[in-house]
């Protein structure tokens, strides 16, 4: 018993650490939304001490899975809403920003999108079909409460020319105008964002630009360019990440950081920010450091690192709208799972136990400093 109430008075002086003082999207307001990706678990409220971290911090979200085409669309006749909805309703009860994440992709997409009861790959006339009735579904039961949707979700490939997705194969090059020009009848109010990785290296940010460029010569609504900023200690330079969002945001769009991280775990392969299957590799303890906690040098180096990135957002607060974290606390990141299942990652501004790190303080720093208007 002693034990326990010791345990809880320790978890509760942790918590109130976090929370004591103003939460990052206080801090942030004048400069970006502040968001973060939430799981199922987060956003059914099932855990009060990470409810109440989110709360705090984040005034935006986005489903890290459930919107997905896989999870909303599991069947060509059957739709489940179940926690799209729980989702929505969560973010409506707290009054943030949500995020739809995503319409079109290549990855969480069932193979029976692309093929006919007989098991025969469909024509464009049919994937197009296909396309407009889950976007009409999807788009169409949010109409008016998720605010914005990455429409289409990682279509470069890492030299900047389009990926050979099925949408690419079977459409053709225009399925991302299609996209788009079905999002917005389907909610004329809603931001659409075209959303990628690795958008600093310097081939695909130049595809980026240019399918950004065809896209507006066409007319087709387009919001913003989402940088997901998946990011590592020694990639991207702050230069190239300068570069990255001068050259958006001189698109006239709007610019968004809608994934961001910083893996402290070594490469699992030799380009690690170049393409890599989301099917899990084999485990190797020697990729995995930290099984024990992060060493005290590397939770600095990180938080010195996040604080350069913010000071950079910062800087670019008048293009820069959204800075979103994928995930809230280290225990809940991605990266513990890919592109190596089972590792212990790092990544995040909170530690498993929703505890602040010392990027969480630097971060914090980082809005406390004058700017030039
Ligand atoms: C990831 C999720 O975080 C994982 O839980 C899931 O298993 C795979 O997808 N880019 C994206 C996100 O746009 O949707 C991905 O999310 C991470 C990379």
């Amino acid at each position: 018993m002693k034990t326990l109430s010791l345990l809880a008075l320790l978890l509760a002086a942790a918590t109130a650490r976090a929370s004591d003082s103003a939460g990052l999207k206080d801090l942030f307001k004048d400069d970006f939304l502040v968001g973060a990706a939430l799981n199922q678990r987060q956003f059914e409220e099932r855990d009060p001490r990470v409810s109440e971290l989110i709360l705090h911090q984040f005034n935006s979200i986005t489903a890290e899975n459930n919107l997905k085409w896989g999870r909303i669309h599991p069947r060509p006749d059957a739709f489940d809403f179940q926690a799209g909805d729980a989702y929505v309703a969560y973010g409506e009860k707290h009054h943030m920003v949500i995020i739809g994440h995503n319409l079109i992709w290549h990855n969480q997409t069932p193979d029976w999108v692309f093929h006919d009861e007989q098991g025969n790959l469909l024509g464009r006339d049919a994937l197009l079909a296909r396309m407009r009735e889950h976007i009409r579904m999807v788009v169409g039961r949010y109409r008016g409460r998720i605010h914005g949707w990455d429409v289409v979700n990682e279509a470069l490939a890492d030299d900047g020319t389009l990926r050979q997705s099925m949408w690419y194969k079977i459409i053709g090059p225009d399925y991302i105008e299609q996209a788009f020009r079905l999002a917005h009848e389907a909610d004329p109010a809603a931001e659409l964002y075209y959303n990628d990785f690795s958008l600093e290296r310097p081939e695909k940010r130049k595809g980026a630009v240019e399918l950004v460029k065809r896209l507006q010569a066409a007319g087709v609504p387009i919001t913003a360019i989402g940088m997901q900023c998946h990011s590592r200690m020694n990639w991207p330079s702050l230069a190239d990440e300068e570069t990255t969002i001068q050259t958006f945001a001189a698109l006239g769009i709007k610019v968004m950081v809608t994934e961001l991280d910083i893996d402290m775990l070594p490469p699992a392969v030799k380009d690690p920010t170049a393409e890599v299957s989301l099917r899990p590799m084999e485990y190797d303890p020697k990729l995995d450091p930290w099984r024990d906690g992060l060493s005290d040098a590397a939770a600095q180096a990180e938080a010195k690192r996040y604080a350069e990135l913010f000071a950079l957002f910062r800087k670019y607060r008048g293009s820069i709208t959204r800075v979103t974290f994928w995930n809230v606390t280290d225990g809940d990141s991605w990266l513990n799972d890919w592109p190596i299942k089972g590792r212990h990652s790092y990544p995040l501004l909170f530690d498993r136990d929703g505890k602040p790190k010392p990027a969480f303080d630097a971060v914090r720093a980082v809005a406390a400093k004058e700017y030039p208007q």
